[in-house]
Formats: C-alpha cells, sequence, structure tokens
C-alpha cells in the first residue's frame, strides 16, 4: 500500500517545526502541495527551505492565528492564487500550564485562541470548497491528555477534549459530501514543546508507556498521512490515539 496525494493541496497549521513539521516532510514524500502556516517566520522559511530543497512543492505562510481576520485575509489571498486547500491539518498548539488555583485568564484565553477557536473559523472557511469538490479531509492534532487529563493542564485538557467533540460533530454534517474528520491525539513526543522535561522526569513517563520510549515527530506524521490518504475513505469521526501505549 502507497499513500500517494499526488494533486491534493494541504494546509498544516504550525508547520515551522516539531509535529507540524514532520506531518509536512511525510505529506510532502506522498506527494502533496503545501501551505505551512505559521508564526515564527525564521523556523518556518527554515523548513520550507529544506522541503523545497528536496523537491517538495511548499508555500510559507506567516500568520499568528490569536488574530483571526488577519490570518484568513493571509489564506484567502493564498486560495486565489493557488487554487482551494482540501485537507486541512489544525496542529498549531501551545501550552499554558497551571494549577487551576493559580490560572490567568490569560493562560486560559491564550490556550483557547491557539488550539481550539481556529478549529472553527478555519474549517468553516476550508470545508466550503470540500463541500464543492465533494473530497475533503479535516485532521485536528489533539492530546491523550485530552481524553485522559493531566493536572496543571485543565486549560489545554479543555481544548483537546473539545476536538473530540468537534470532529464527531462535523464528521456527521459533511460525511455525505466525500469529507472526512478525524484527530490525531499523541501521547509524550520528543519536540520544542517537551523539551524542558528532564531525565528523571522522562524516565518515570517512560515507565507508564507500554512501548517504554517517547515518540518521535514522525509517528504522528504517519499517521496524519494515514488518515488523508483515499485508503482512509471510510474513517471519520475517529480520534487515533498514538500514545505508545500510555494512554489505552
Ligand atoms: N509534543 C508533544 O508531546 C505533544 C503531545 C500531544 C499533543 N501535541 C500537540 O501537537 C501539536 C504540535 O505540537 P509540537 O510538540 O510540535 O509543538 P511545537 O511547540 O514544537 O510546535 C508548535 C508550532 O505551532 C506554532 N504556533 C504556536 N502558536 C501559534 C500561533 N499563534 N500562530 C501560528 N502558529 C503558532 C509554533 O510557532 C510552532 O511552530 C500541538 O497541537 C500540540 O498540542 C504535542
Amino acid at each position: 500500500m502507497k499513500i500517494d496525494l499526488t494533486g491534493r493541496k494541504a494546509l498544516i497549521t504550525g508547520g515551522a517545526r516539531g509535529i507540524g513539521a514532520a506531518i509536512a516532510a511525510d505529506l510532502a514524500s506522498c506527494g502533496a502541495e503545501l501551505l505551512l502556516l505559521d508564526r515564527e517566520a525564521e523556523a518556518l522559511q527554515a523548513t520550507v527551505a529544506e522541503l523545497s530543497g528536496g523537491g517538495a512543492a511548499v508555500r510559507a505562510l506567516v500568520a499568528d492565528i490569536t488574530d483571526p481576520a488577519a490570518t484568513l485575509a493571509a489564506v484567502q489571498a493564498e486560495t486565489a492564487q493557488s487554487g482551494p486547500y482540501l485537507i486541512l491539518v489544525h496542529n498549531a498548539g501551545i501550552t499554558r500550564d497551571n494549577l487551576l488555583m493559580r490560572m490567568t485568564q490569560e493562560e486560559w484565553d491564550l490556550v483557547m485562541k491557539v488550539n481550539l477557536q481556529p478549529l472553527f473559523w478555519l474549517t468553516k472557511e476550508l470545508v466550503r470548497e470540500m463541500m464543492r469538490e465533494r473530497w475533503g479531509r479535516i485532521i485536528a492534532i489533539s492530546s491523550v491528555t485530552g481524553l485522559m487529563g493531566n493536572p496543571g493542564q485543565t486549560n489545554y485538557a479543555a481544548t483537546k477534549a473539545a476536538v473530540t467533540g468537534f470532529v464527531k460533530s462535523l464528521a456527521r454534517e459533511v460525511g455525505s459530501r466525500g469529507i472526512t474528520v478525524n484527530a490525531v491525539a499523541p501521547g509524550f513526543i520528543r519536540t520544542p514543546m517537551t523539551e524542558k522535561l528532564q531525565g528523571e522526569q522522562i524516565d518515570r513517563l517512560k515507565d507508564a508507556i507500554a512501548l517504554r520510549r517517547l515518540g518521535e515527530a514522525q509517528d504522528i506524521a504517519h499517521a496524519v498521512a494515514f488518515l488523508a490518504s483515499e485508503q482512509a475513505a471510510y474513517v471519520t469521526g475517529h480520534v487515533l490515539n498514538v500514545s505508545g501505549g500510555l494512554y489505552m
């Protein structure tokens, strides 16, 4: 079985580094054309340059998704130029961890703005064309934290749990148009987001993971490539847990 995304265009948020960059590399290797959206201009240019150097068709869009109006305008300008994106991967995400008693309204709001809100306004923007084309793939990057909870992450877990309700509901709305809506829920993956974890913490974590290792960004990217593929045409409303058995 070979995944072939030739002729497909994918928009990936948070595509500059970490899991987003790995998803970009995988989808590009399957032949997809990409638009990588990120607020980190330098990291984004570096990732785009690396992928383009390998022969991929990749464009960069520097935008901050906490500003929906500006981001939507930029996305619309891109689609006017290059055509519609029928694969959407909402991957950008942040943490602002704190115990609930100490959590500020700003910490709560920012995590909502980055992790959850774009799922509404960006999906709404792209799904229109997917409906017209009678084909589409919407994939959200969730987290096992949204499935099992984690102290200090009420804000983050709330956004990731919300993804489950979102994909199941939208999957029922748009399934008749050949559009699938799924999520991937990573466990602990080695990326800049988790680089704060130290030796002893990592050892304790590994004890809780059936496969006894942290995941790699590629582990998540392979799951996303599958969900974006023709082979996954009958998979929708699903949250695929990719956690090495941390959660089961
Ligand atoms: N790393 C893990 O262990 C892990 C586990 C579970 C879920 N996840 C999820 O995977 C996704 C990617 O995580 P990662 O580990 O690669 O994180 P990361 O911090 O390495 O990368 C996130 C990317 O999103 C971009 N981004 C953040 N805020 C943005 C904004 N306002 N506008 C535009 N871009 C923005 C960042 O610039 C960065 O390039 C996130 O949704 C995260 O919640 C990660």
